[in-house]
């Protein structure tokens, strides 16, 4: 079932649960910029505040040990331990803090895994050009050369990077997250481009320089779907599915786990969009140079964030010109029969775990997975009793358990630790386990139902954790 060193966890992250934006030489980052300009969020609100982790730390600590989780998932902020974004000069009021976290959840037997970049970069290297600008990576670098030094004495599980694939296309071919950047069918590849560089330079550094003495393991957290053919009989439909899944997990996974390069299927459909179209510039999807650390590699175990699942039909963006839309040439519905719940493009689909779970180990050569994030979320009046988000992890946390497969899952993060910041939602949309009131100021957490669920099943299969023992996760 789950062997006994399983990581049962929850994860947060830095720019939607510390607040303390300005707070003891902090410097901004692209989500302070963007929350702060009108009409970029939900209801004009922004994480100036948040959860107030920066000053609350204690209560989160708490709410992480009523769960009894074994490992709790954190960023930290780039800004707020190099606040222009480069080691000229160091926050070490930032460096105590999150030194403090580490320090605490190890005295209670938690253990921290770390992620660099959770959509929060400096802003100073957002004005010079940010992700789309080459210069990142060796930014990148240099910084998870300083968290490396800083913090690798205790932490053993690195996260470079956070769902490069959103962070990519939200933020610079969607505009609907930081920096905000619209420009279609090009912007997204290079930012992804960069990230790869710069995931691939961090690993580069750790692995020769300090994985010798520090002995720990580090990868990116790739988010996906599970796609599939509306309708299975239909060739197009599948290879529709097929591009979907090059065009979201093979995006960053097949550099670094198959060949050192994009997936096949992508390049050649960004290709003959740009024939198409009559685009004449520079590659849109760039080429990785010999000169530089390589990407195949790069990662040592499978960090994935699945939350969802689609139906693909093929035949998507036809007629939007230049865009990642077209690209695809994909269209994605839900299937009628898939409950969605809170908000509109999370559709309940605990099988779809199962099933790119089976998808990683036949592709990607069986590696070590982690479920770095998966979640439910509450939109509306608060619902403590929430006994649908309580039947989503049973369910979801069965899916995982399930060993006739053969992936070798290491551990599941639940997202997350308490209600926060949702990005472009604000604070409308509820993925956590506590509930945090934030119309008090003192940020009150209080467990929810799932939150109460989630220990019950962490404990049990704590207490009795043997493969192949059948555990009832239902009473
Ligand atoms: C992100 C989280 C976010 C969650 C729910 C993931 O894309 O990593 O920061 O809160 O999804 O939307």
């Amino acid at each position: 079932m789950f062997p006994r060193d399983f990581a049962w966890g929850a994860g947060t992250a830095a720019y939607q649960i510390e607040g303390g934006w300005q707070a003891d030489g902090k410097g901004p980052s692209i989500w302070d910029t963007f929350s702060h300009e009108k009409g970029r969020v939900f209801g004009d609100q922004n994480g100036d505040v948040a959860c107030n982790s920066y000053e609350l730390w204690e209560k989160d600590l708490e709410c992480i040990q009523q769960l009894g989780l074994t490992h709790y998932r954190l960023s930290v902020s780039w800004a707020r331990l190099l606040p222009d974004g480069t080691t000229r000069h160091v926050n070490q009021k930032g460096v105590q803090y999150y030194s403090k976290v580490i320090d605490d959840l190890l005295a209670c037997n938690v253990s921290p895994m770390v992620t660099l970049y959770h959509f929060d970069l400096p802003q100073a290297l957002q004005n010079e050009g940010g992700w789309t600008s080459p210069g990142i990576a060796a930014h990148f670098d240099n910084y998870a050369k300083f968290c490396f030094q800083a913090f690798g004495d205790r932490v053993k599980l690195w996260i470079t990077i956070n769902e490069p694939q959103v962070c990519a296309k939200l933020g610079h071919e969607d505009g609907i997250h930081a920096p905000g950047l619209k420009e279609k069918g090009t912007a997204a590849y290079l930012a992804g481009h960069n990230m790869l560089r710069a995931h691939a330079m961090a690993w580069s550094s750790y692995d020769s320089v300090y994985r010798p003495k520090q002995k720990g393991a580090v990868s990116l957290a790739i988010n996906s779907d599970w796609f599939e053919p509306l309708h299975p009989g239909s060739g197009e439909d599948m290879k529709a599915a097929e591009r979907d899944l090059a065009f979201t997990m093979g995006w960053f996974a097949w550099p670094v786990f198959v060949t050192g390069d994009y997936p096949e299927i992508m390049r050649s459909a960004v290709d003959a969009q740009s024939e198409k179209l009559k685009y004449s510039g520079p590659p849109r999807l760039p080429t990785f140079s010999e000169d530089e650390p390589a990407i195949l590699g790069t990662a040592d175990f499978f960090a994935l964030n699945y939350y969802t699942s689609r139906k693909v039909e093929s035949g998507g963006g036809r007629g939007e010109g230049l865009c990642m839309k077209s690209d695809r040439d994909a269209e994605e519905v839900l299937d009628p029969s898939w409950p969605v719940c809170g908000v509109s493009w999370l559709a309940v689909v605990p099988h779809g775990l199962r099933k790119l779970l089976k998808y990683i180990k036949d592709t990607f050569n069986n590696p070590a997975v982690y479920v770095t994030e998966n979640g439910f979320s509450q939109v509306g009046p608060p619902q403590i009793e929430d006994v649908q988000r309580c039947e989503f992890y049973k369910d979801t946390i069965l899916e995982v358990a399930i060993e006739e497969d053969g992936v070798d899952v290491r551990g599941y993060f639940a997202w997350s630790l308490m209600d926060n910041f949702e990005w472009a939602d604000g604070f409308s949309v509820r993925f956590g386990l506590f509930h945090v009131d934030f119309s008090d100021a003192k940020l009150t957490r209080t467990v929810y139902r799932s939150g109460r669920e989630y220990a019950k099943i962490i404990s049990r299969y704590k207490s009795a954790p043997c493969k192949g023992e059948q555990l009832a996760i239902r009473d």
